[in-house]
């Protein structure tokens, strides 16, 4: 399996806070079934881009060099969550923000509120730059709970969807892991992550939390979207169009 979404970088944002912790994370990944991770550090609005560059490829360049010494089989990769406001349409370079150097681009946004106009401009900004946006956890979205239409209209767009391993285990609560679990089986989720951010809260444990999806989540579902998708972005090949369903009633 391949985690397209995780704070694993040591002292990067709120994840691993040191290399210990980040060999703990990868050595659970490992038992965990995961061969690659995409680290995803948090990038801000605001941020000073050329320091945020340097200090991911560092953690990354450490970080795999001590797995390697460890002998912990898990490769790490270079990616970022990227907070979409108005740097993207300042920065004259993304590809150092995608995942891999690929298409991809993992984006976040405001958890409450109205997001609505900023998602749409987002997309269609980073589209206009040829990069495919990927939602991180739209499930945990208030806007997007109350309104699983406009969920609908965002995907029309274009935009792929990741959800949280730990959403659709429940650790957020019912509304949430039901909207997650509707995503998957409406064929609207195109990734499941960890987004982990340390050993304890919001772990790389991913099996012990694929136990607890609900029993409308087959293995087939698992390997799809923990396995098969994330490789188009290791690859950086096109994503396979898709047949979505509703999830409004
Ligand atoms: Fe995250």
């Amino acid at each position: 399996m391949i985690d397209i979404h995780c704070h694993v970088l040591p002292e990067m944002d709120d994840g691993s806070q040191s290399l210990e912790e980040s060999l703990d994370m990868c050595a659970a990944a490992e038992r965990n079934g995961i061969s690659d991770i995409i680290a995803t550090p948090h990038l801000k609005n605001g941020e000073h881009l050329e320091h945020f560059i340097e200090r991911r490829d560092a953690a990354l360049h450490r970080l795999n060099s001590a797995l390697e010494s460890a002998g912990i089989d898990v490769t790490v990769h270079a990616g970022a969550e990227v907070f979409a406001r108005s740097w993207l349409e300042q920065a004259r370079e993304l590809s150092p923000f995608t995942l891999c150097s690929s298409r991809y681009m993992l984006i976040e946004f405001g958890f409450f509120g109205s997001e609505s106009e900023r998602i749409e401009k987002y997309v269609r900004l980073l589209q206009s730059r040829g990069i495919t946006p990927i939602i991180a956890h739209p499930e945990r979205y208030d806007y997007f709970l109350c309104d699983p239409e406009l969920l609908e209209y965002t995907g029309s767009l274009g935009t792929l969807f990741q959800c949280n391993a730990t959403s659709l285990a429940g650790v957020n609560g019912e509304q949430v892991r039901r909207l997650a679990t509707d995503m998957v089986t409406a064929g609207f989720a195109d990734f499941i992550a960890t987004d982990a951010h340390s050993c304890v809260h919001r772990t790389t444990n991913l099996m012990n939390m694929i136990r607890d999806f609900s029993s409308e989540i087959d293995d087939t579902d698992v390997e799809l979207l923990c396995g098969k998708h994330p490789r188009y972005i290791l690859e950086d090949m096109p994503f396979p169009s898709r047949k979505r369903g509703y999830l409004a009633e």
